[in-house]
């Protein structure tokens, strides 16, 4: 489905906010509606981490930004506006007033869909005189990085908008998943609260506080999660014999009181207390946005890695990156010295070294984001694999410094390139420069010839 000109945000607190970075980055013009007297500030905030974050994922910005509007009515904030993203407080009565209020003044085309984590959208639509283009559209924070967006129909919902909201949600970049059944905390929170039961447990018994718990996941299962899920790790825990064997192994365990099942612990102050206080500890006086900029930062590296796989929410990156992002490629018409400028990136802080240079890993990420935008906007489909690169870091960019990368071909032929690339700050002082040598892949990471009109057009530049 082609995206709407224009979408309405309405609520725009840690996921409203979200929504409006993966709207904006998309190139459409997002009007939003929160009563909160802070609402502008504290979104412009989140908007100013994404930014940085999606430059960094998707190696660039795109061709045009959507342009951001608030409103001070939530019937202006939905006028004309293709499609609606409620993500106002998770209390029914709220949303249900909300939303009739959207189903009273948005298009009669608009899709509707609502944040919430839980709440049955029969529910929600039950005051609405048209709910058959509503839906629940459930994202994961940081929406504007995680694909994963739920979505589930109401016993109001004509199918067709599930199908239309598909493809809205898959051309921004999103991996749509349709929950078969209606019921209450979809199909991700049904399982994370699961996980969030026991968590709560073990530190309710002393068994483990709030950091142990969480290195429980993070230094296992999590990093099996994010590329397989739960099922097919099990299987592969099966060994030869796969699931079968997996399930005779561990199924007797199941029985045994591992788990706390539905008890929960009861949430005193105590226990409260006992939480928060760890927790604090934890975050060893990182704030919560250097916690959003190291979470940022994580799953950017992960993502990016999965990409290079084509593995898991990586792919669906690259092929978001290949479908959106093509328009967005750099010119190639090259400059007197024959270069043509492949990339321009703001520099994070935390890109730097000890030392206030440049990192290595940056510089390597610069130089395969302007290989990646090269062979783009040559109009190849083929992806680049540096078998050589010869870093050299000449001077240090101070942090948020706007940084260039110019590229010239030095030779290009059917299935190998070689390039020199330059890393230069707005006043022309070059940062680095680096030479490569690079083999063209397909989606597998199989070598592959490049394209006879991309290869035409980099030999054009030779
Ligand atoms: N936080 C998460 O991790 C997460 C993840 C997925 C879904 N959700 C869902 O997203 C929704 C929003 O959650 P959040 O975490 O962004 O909460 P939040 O408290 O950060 O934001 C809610 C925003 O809604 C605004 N608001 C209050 N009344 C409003 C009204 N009448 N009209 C418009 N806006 C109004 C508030 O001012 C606030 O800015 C909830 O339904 C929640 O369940 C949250």
């Amino acid at each position: 489905m082609p995206l709407p000109d224009k979408a309405a945000c309405i609520g725009a607190g840690v996921i409203g906010a979200g929504w409006v970075a993966r709207y904006l980055w998309n190139g459409v013009d997002v009007a939003v509606y929160d009563p909160h007297p802070e609402a502008e500030r504290r979104c412009r905030d989140v908007l100013a981490t994404a930014d940085a974050s999606l430059e960094r994922l998707l190696g660039g910005r795109p061709a045009r930004l959507g342009a951001l509007t608030f409103t001070d009515s939530l019937a202006d904030a939905v006028d004309g506006a293709g499609a609606v993203q409620e993500s106002a407080p998770e209390r029914t009565d709220v949303k249900r007033k909300i939303l009739a209020e959207v189903d009273a003044h948005a298009p009669a085309d608009a899709l509707i869909g609502s944040s919430t984590s839980g709440l049955l959208p029969s529910w929600l639509q039950a005051d609405m005189a048209r709910p058959e283009r509503f839906f629940v559209s459930h994202p994961f924070n940081p929406v504007y990085l995680l694909p994963l967006v739920e979505l589930c129909a109401g016993e109001g919902t004509d199918p067709q908008a599930v199908e239309r909201a598909k493809g809205l949600y898959a051309e921004l970049g999103m991996r749509p998943l349709h929950v078969r059944k209606e019921i209450d905390g979809f199909v991700a929170d049904r399982l994370l609260e699961a996980l969030w039961r026991e968590a709560l447990w073990l530190v309710h018994d002393d068994v483990a506080s709030v950091a142990e718990v969480d290195d429980a996941v993070r230094f296992g299962a999590g990093l099996r999660w994010a590329l397989m899920g739960t099922y097919q790790t099990y299987r592969i825990a099966g060994g030869e014999e796969g699931m079968r064997h997996f399930m005779a192994q561990f199924g007797p365990a199941l029985k045994w009181p591992w788990t706390k099942l539905m008890d929960v612990p009861e949430l005193t102050d105590a226990l409260i207390d006992k939480i928060a206080e760890q927790s604090d500890a934890q975050a060893a006086g990182r704030s919560p946005r250097d916690l959003e900029r190291e979470r940022d930062r994580g799953l950017i590296a992960l993502l990016r890695a999965l990409e290079s796989e084509d593995l898991a929410g990586g792919s669906v990156v690259g092929a978001y990156k290949r479908a959106r992002f093509r328009a967005a490629a750099p010119d190639l018409t090259p400059d007197t010295e024959g270069r043509v400028q492949t990339l321009t990136v703001t520099l994070a802080p935390d890109r730097l070294d000890a030392t206030g240079g440049l990192s290595a890993a940056a510089c390597q990420d610069l130089v395969e984001q302007a290989d990646g935008a090269l062979l783009q906007a040559a109009g190849s489909a083929t992806r680049p694999f540096a078998v050589e690169t010869s870093l050299n870091r000449s001077a240090s960019p101070g942090a948020g410094a706007r940084l260039t990368v110019t590229t010239r071909v030095v030779s290009a032929a059917e299935r190998v390139l070689h390039l020199a690339h330059r890393i230069v700050e707005a006043d022309g002082r070059e940062i680095a420069h680096a030479t490569q040598t690079l083999h063209p892949v397909d989606d597998t990471g199989r070598p592959t010839a490049l394209e006879e009109t991309a290869l035409a057009r980099l030999q054009a530049l030779v």
